[in-house]
C-alpha cells in the first residue's frame, strides 16, 4: 500500500464522519426513565448464563446482573478509550496536518471524546459504581498510552474496537434489551466501523514496515492486550451486586462454555485478521488461550 493509498481511504473517511457522526447530547434523551421488564445486555450474553449460579439467580437478579455487565464493558469502554486518544494525538503531534491521514486521525479522536462523554453518562443513568481496571492493568494502560507506536498500537486497538463492536452490533438490534444501551450501541456501532476499517489499514502498512524483532515483542504486547481484554471485559466486582462473591463469580464465568463460547464469537473476526498477519504467536500464545478469545 502507498502513501496514496491511505489519502484516499483517510479522505474517504472523512467524508464518512461529516455524513454520519452523532451528537450524543443530542440523539439521546437523557431525561427519559429506564423501561421496566428490559435486560441490559441479551441475556445469553450475560457472562453466567447457563450456569448453576444463574439458575440460583431470580428473574430480577439477572437483570441487574446483567445492568452491571453492561457497566463494566462501558467502563472498559471508557478506559481504553482514553489510552486510545492519547496514542492518536502522540501520533498526529509528528504528522504533516494538511494531510488526510492526519486530519482523520483529529476526527477519530473527537469521536472517542462524545463516546467517552456518552459512556459516562449512561453508566451514571444505571446506577452502577463504575468499574475501573485493577492496579496491574492499569499500570499496564498507562505504559501502552505513553509508549505504545506501529503494530502493537494499531493491533490493541483493533481487539477493543472489534470485540466491542460484536456484542454492541447484537445488542442494537435486540428489541428485549434496554432503548437506552440499544441506542448507545447503535451510535458507537456506526462511528467505530470508521475506526475499524482505519486501525485496519494502518496495521497492515505497519506490519509491513516493521523489523522482525520489533514484530516479535509486539507480539507480546498484542497477547498481552487480548489477555486483559478477554478476561476483564466483564469485571469480577459486577457479581456483588446479585449477591455472589467476585471471585467465584469470576471463576464461574470463566468456565462457563455460553461465555467462552460468546469471547469467541466476538473475538473471531479480529483474531482472524491477526492470524492472516502473523501477529498471533510465539510465547504470547498461551496469553491468548487465557484471553479466551481463540
Ligand atoms: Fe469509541
Ligand atoms: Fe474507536
Amino acid at each position: 500500500m502507498t502513501i496514496s493509498d491511505r489519502e484516499v481511504t483517510a479522505s474517504r473517511l472523512l467524508r464518512a464522519s461529516a455524513a454520519h457522526s452523532y451528537d450524543p447530547e443530542v440523539e439521546i434523551d437523557w431525561d427519559a426513565p429506564l423501561t421496566d421488564g428490559h435486560w441490559f445486555v441479551p441475556p445469553h450474553r450475560s457472562s453466567l448464563y447457563g450456569t448453576s449460579l444463574w439458575e440460583g439467580l431470580s428473574h430480577e437478579q439477572r437483570v441487574t446482573l446483567t445492568r452491571h455487565e453492561v457497566a463494566s464493558i462501558a467502563s472498559l469502554g471508557v478506559w481504553f478509550e482514553t489510552i486510545l486518544m492519547q496514542l492518536l494525538i502522540r501520533d498526529y503531534y509528528r504528522q504533516d496536518p494538511t494531510a488526510a491521514h492526519a486530519q482523520y486521525a483529529l476526527t477519530e479522536i473527537a469521536d472517542e471524546c462524545r463516546h467517552s462523554v456518552m459512556f459516562g453518562r449512561m453508566i451514571d443513568k444505571l446506577g452502577t459504581p463504575v468499574y475501573g481496571m485493577d492496579p496491574v492493568n492499569q499500570a499496564l494502560g498507562k505504559w501502552i498510552a505513553a509508549t505504545a507506536t506501529g503494530p502493537r498500537m494499531y493491533a490493541a486497538i483493533l481487539i477493543a474496537e472489534e470485540i466491542l463492536d460484536a456484542l454492541q452490533r447484537e445488542a442494537s438490534t435486540d428489541e428485549r434489551v434496554q432503548p437506552l444501551v440499544r441506542m448507545v450501541s447503535r451510535i458507537h456501532v456506526v462511528e467505530e466501523a470508521r475506526h475499524v476499517r482505519f486501525a485496519r489499514e494502518e496495521l497492515r502498512r505497519q506490519v509491513l514496515a516493521a523489523g522482525k524483532r520489533r514484530l516479535a515483542f509486539d507480539r507480546l504486547v498484542i497477547a498481552r492486550s487480548a489477555y486483559l481484554i478477554g478476561a476483564r471485559l466483564v469485571s469480577p466486582q459486577v457479581y456483588a451486586a446479585v449477591g455472589i462473591e467476585a471471585a467465584a463469580g469470576h471463576r464461574a464465568a470463566r468456565a462457563n462454555p455460553h461465555h467462552q463460547r460468546t469471547l469467541r464469537w466476538a473475538g473471531r473476526r479480529v483474531v482472524e485478521f491477526l492470524s492472516e498477519l502473523d501477529l498471533i504467536g510465539g510465547p504470547g500464545l498461551a496469553l491468548w488461550r487465557r484471553s479466551g478469545l481463540l
